[in-house]
């Protein structure tokens, strides 16, 4: 017979377990960016913890990794005290301000050549998360300095912060100090997805931040794609090893906290200076946006020897960079056909200078988008641009509209052909109904079509392409295999000579691959990883086209809507007709020796680090293995190639220690056909 209370003890056990798994899997995933296991497999733990907790609610521990749902909402934010004053930071605004404040620290200090830590200065929210005996007890935001707001709460939804330490070298109580920020790539894809549901979207990352974590209902916060990244202590600093700030990364993550990458020690107003420089350059491609660096000076000891002023260290100075937004005029507001017929209200601005660059459009999103921001022709605006990110309209300084400017409307025809304009219930975009037979779509279907990524049809470029689709030459994909040199010769700015490099191109356009093939197609909502997978799944174009929804289903990562999608696209004779015609003017691919062509990776050992754009880590794995190759979860002198996306973490580095080779997400694909 069962003993319930055996069954008991053993249920119990295993939660314990499940949850110390979770853990190590969020602290190689979060702090060592090094995860071991998938996505899937990670859920799959997640779960059964989940049902055992639902089971026996007494055994869900208040630090149970499933407890990060958020609380009931809460009536208003109680007020705490700090333990230690927040402080803030002294500005500089240029080099000379760094010179002078280093001759003011080498002074008091009586030496020259002073050692600081160098940091970013993360453009996010300070917040400080207090851990009793190992537990997050408390977290606050900055407030005055003095005391802040309780939103242990909210704080406790954010998966990179730990509910509980994992080192015994921690005090009673530790207080680590940070911010809570939005990454670039979270926020496109937060402000897409308010977008399309018809929600307000946020001016920028830090807002975005701001107000997901001042939530009453921390469900809200739950939802919200908030990163926490460490970089000083408060109470309990004396605890830490090494006494000076920049071992304070190393012993953090030994804790189990996620902190600021790129760090360094630097001497001097000249190592500052140099500092300052080179993160400059790198700040548009940074994950993350940064307002500037920090330098502080390095031993504590100095630290304290230095002291403070009324709310600022006199060991610690801010540097700033130019902001990324800036003010401008619009001049209209457009309506741009996309390839899928979807219709995007594009501002045209007056030319401004925005972080070292020029900007003369920002993309409106959709009609809803427009009217909630209520952006007229004539506004002025600001406009924010940061790293590679579309710049995007933050606000309208409404005292300065033109009295009577009236409002935008989305047309009730397509701008381009004057086909209907159609909306999906549910769907924030409005499109055009003309199909291919929109010359935007058409125009736009063919510049896809002869795209770098897809077949690579060398300076095929827009005005050539509206040329030759104006002039009835070239209707659709299948008509450019048919050009002839007198024809092209005979264009505007053209001659003989750029004639034969058109039509040499499109030559060497013909030996391709079948996942650029698949790609160039454009099948709406099949980007270049699907049609990788799909090529990779199936091997040959005749079996992509025969192919049922089931059987599309099968392939990783395709979903009901892109199976629907590739399958409607492949059944319409119009589209069978086309690449009919294309695979008759010569395209064509290398056959896998065996079909479906696994094995080319026999063998190689793979780590994956960082975010793949447009592909889940379970999709790289699954094209992987399917080549023969394994997927390992860290990098050893076994390894055969490290693939490096966005944000990549200590796996890239240890790549680049040991000789390891480093793809990128092109490389990767490159390697896969
Ligand atoms: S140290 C006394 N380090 O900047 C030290 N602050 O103006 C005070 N910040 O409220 C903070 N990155 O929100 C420090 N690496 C960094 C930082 C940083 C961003 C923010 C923080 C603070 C403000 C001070």
């Amino acid at each position: 017979m069962r003993n319930p209370r055996h069954e008991g003890t053993r249920t119990v056990r295993r939660a314990e377990r499940l949850r110390r798994e979770i853990e190590e899997h969020n602290y190689r995933y979060y702090v060592l960016d090094d995860p071991a296991i998938s996505d899937a497999e990670y859920d799959a733990l997640f779960r059964e913890l989940q049902e055992l907790e639902r089971a026996q609610p007494e055994l869900a521990a208040a630090d149970s990794p499933t407890q990060r749902v958020g609380a009931a909402p809460a009536a208003a934010f109680a007020e705490v005290a700090h333990p230690m004053p927040m402080l803030s930071l002294e500005n500089a605004f240029d080099e000379e301000d760094l010179r002078a404040f280093d001759r003011r620290v080498s002074e008091r200090l009586g030496h020259e050549n002073v050692t600081y830590a160098a940091e970013l200065k993360l453009d996010g929210l300070a917040v400080s998360i207090v851990y009793r005996q190992g537990q997050l007890e408390r977290a606050a935001t900055r407030g005055d300095g003095s005391s802040g707001e309780d939103v242990t709460a909210n704080i406790r939804t954010i998966r990179s912060v730990p509910l509980r330490l994992r080192s015994h070298q921690a005090p009673a109580i530790l207080e680590v100090r940070g911010e809570v920020i939005i990454r670039r790539a979270d926020f496109a894809g937060l402000n897409r997805t308010q977008a399309e549901a018809g929600r307000k979207t946020f001016a920028n990352p830090r807002n975005a931040a701001a107000g997901s974590l001042r939530q009453l209902d921390a469900r809200i916060t739950a939802g919200r794609p908030l990163s926490f990244l460490a970089y000083g202590l408060g109470a309990g600093s004396e605890a830490a090893p090494g006494r000076s700030q920049s071992q304070l990364p190393a012993w953090l993550r030994k804790l189990g906290m996620p902190v600021t990458p790129l760090a360094e020690r630097v001497s001097g107003a000249d190592g500052c200076i140099d500092y300052y420089r080179r993160i400059g350059s790198r700040r548009a491609q940074l994950p993350f946006d940064i307002d500037g660096v920090v330098f502080k000076v390095d031993s504590f000891s100095e630290q304290e020897q230095l002291g403070s002023v009324t709310r600022a260290p006199r060991w610690a100075i801010a540097t700033k960079y130019p902001p990324e937004e800036a003010r401008t005029r619009v001049v209209a507001i457009e309506v741009q056909v996309g390839r899928t017929g979807a219709l995007t209200p594009v501002a045209r601005l007056e030319p401004v200078l925005v972080g070292g660059v020029t900007v003369t459009n920002a993309t409106l999103h959709n009609e809803s988008e427009v009217l909630r921001k209520d952006v007229r022709a004539g506004d002025t605006v600001n406009v924010r641009r940061a790293g590679d990110v579309i710049p995007e309209i933050t606000g309208v300084v409404g005292e300065l509209r033109v009295p009577g400017a009236p409002a935008f409307v989305m047309p009730v025809t397509c701008p381009e052909c004057g086909s209907p304009v159609e909306r999906t219930a549910g769907e924030a975009v409005a499109r055009c109904g003309g199909g291919l037979h929109c010359p935007a779509q058409a125009i736009q279907s063919i510049l896809h079509f002869a795209g770098r990524r897809a077949m690579d049809i060398d300076k095929l470029g827009d005005k050539l392409v509206e040329q030759l689709f104006e002039r009835g030459l070239v209707r659709n994909v299948a008509d450019l295999y048919s050009l002839g040199a007198g024809t092209l010769a005979e264009l505007d700015r053209m001659g003989p000579k750029s004639a034969q490099n058109i039509l040499a191109a499109l030559e060497r356009s013909k030996q391709s691959r079948l996942e650029r093939f698949l790609f160039a197609l454009g099948i709406r909502d099949v980007g270049e990883a699907t049609a990788a997978a799909l090529a990779a799944h199936f091997g040959s174009l005749d079996r992509v086209q025969n192919a049922t929804v089931e059987q599309l289903l099968e392939v990783p990562d395709v979903g009901p809507v892109v199976a629907g999608r590739v399958h409607e696209f492949m059944r319409d004779r119009r589209n069978r007709e086309i690449i009919g015609r294309l695979i008759a003017a010569g395209i064509r691919w290398p056959v896998p020796a065996n079909g479906v062509g696994p094995g080319a990776l026999d063998g190689k050992i793979f780590v994956l680090t960082g975010t793949l754009s447009g592909m889940s880590r379970d999709a790289a794995r699954a094209l992987l293995e399917a080549r023969g190759a394994r997927v390992s979860g860290s990098v050893s002198g076994r390894t055969d190639y490290v693939v490096a996306g966005l944000n990549p973490g200590t796996k890239l580095e240890r790549a680049h220690a040991l000789g390891v080779t480093v793809l990128d997400k092109q490389k990767l694909l490159e390697l896969l056909r």
